[in-house]
């Protein structure tokens, strides 16, 4: 099914009225269980199901207006329309206009430290699909709007909601079932931690990364099976708040996530030398006695989790970190 097709299924016949201003706010997440490998590369659906915790405050504010002529602001800079970046937002919001004449300005301001090394489309994805919702009233409900965000991004999906969040693979064509949901759960004691190695933009892409390791890697085959295993298994950890299953299964599933992409040919590896050497220092740490397990995306970033209660050890073995509470309130 073509995007058209998928978007012409959820949408109204013509858009809505536009109110004066639409609005929305969208957290990042960092997958405990990861998504990697498409059923579908047009309409974004995966090959597993994957499980998240998304980032509190650090996320992206989105801000819809009617304009002159289309307009993109990315923290306060106005950004030239033939961006790669600029392309795929109005290529997004165009899937909402089907060629009617109504330019926008959008506002985009992402609260995600620069410095933390995180990617910002999963946020920024699910804050301009929130945004677009509230702008023409169109007042889809969250699951369409996850099923819509996925579009942009498949791990926008899950960026609707704080908290945990589970994402399922679907088994439909048509991709309506491919939708996320929040799990109930307020696990206070739960932080992450930020360590930054490199946030220069990747050369190889998710998709395509993700397209490659399909294709050529002989362990592909075994990582839904895998991956849907271990999201069962962390999804059961949240529910008893099982510290030391979360942990060890979520830095198990994200190494051998990277080990399917090691296992390709060439090679993907996204790890630089100092992400080794992060790792080893999480490891040593915790033969040391302190409980902090890490997780890596498609970058050399590295995502520790940890509790509250060693917070201070783990700001002491690693002075840098970014520290989250994701649960936090304000
Ligand atoms: O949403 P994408 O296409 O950027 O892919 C995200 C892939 C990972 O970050 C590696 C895993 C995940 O589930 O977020």
């Amino acid at each position: 099914m073509k995007k058209a097709e998928y978007f012409a299924q959820i949408l109204p016949a013509s858009l809505p009225s536009a109110k004066a201003q639409g609005r929305a706010y969208a957290p990042a997440n960092i997958a405990l269980s990861k998504y990697w490998g498409k059923r579908d590369v047009e309409l974004n659906l995966p090959t597993n199901g994957s499980l998240s915790i998304s980032l509190a405050h650090l996320g992206t504010q989105t801000t819809i207006t009617a304009a002159a002529q289309d307009t993109l602001l990315l923290n306060g800079e106005c950004l030239d329309l033939q961006t790669p970046f600029a392309k795929k937002v109005f290529t997004f919001v165009e899937y909402f206009r089907r060629g009617e004449h109504h330019p926008v300005q959008i506002l985009t301001e992402n609260s995600i430290p620069t410095a933390a090394g995180l990617a910002s489309s999963a946020s920024g994805f699910a804050a301009l699909t929130l945004a677009i919702d509230d702008y023409w009233q169109l007042e889809l409900p969250k699951s369409t709007l996850s099923a819509i965000a996925r579009i942009g991004s498949g791990s926008a999906a899950r960026s609707l909601w704080h908290g945990f969040v589970k994402w399922q693979s679907g088994e439909r064509a048509d991709g309506r079932d491919s939708i996320a949901m929040p799990i109930h759960s307020d696990w206070r004691s739960l932080r992450i931690a930020l360590l930054e190695i490199n946030t220069m933009p990747k050369k190889i892409g998710s998709g395509a990364g993700m397209r490659h390791t399909a294709e050529t890697s002989p362990l592909f085959a075994s990582w839904p099976a895998l991956a849907e295993a271990d999201l069962s298994i962390i999804e059961q950890a949240i529910f008893e708040k099982d510290f030391t299953v979360l942990g060890q299964t979520s830095e198990a599933n994200a190494l051998a996530m990277h080990a399917v992409m090691l296992a390709a040919r060439p090679a993907l590896c996204y790890f630089q030398a100092e992400t080794y050497a992060m790792l080893q220092k999480v490891w040593q740490a915790r033969a040391e006695g302190l409980a902090v397990y890490a997780t890596i995306d498609a970058g050399p970033n590295v995502k520790l989790l940890y509790q509250a209660e060693q917070q201070a050890e783990v700001a002491q073995y690693f002075p840098q970190a970014v520290h989250i509470n994701p649960f936090a309130e304000d």
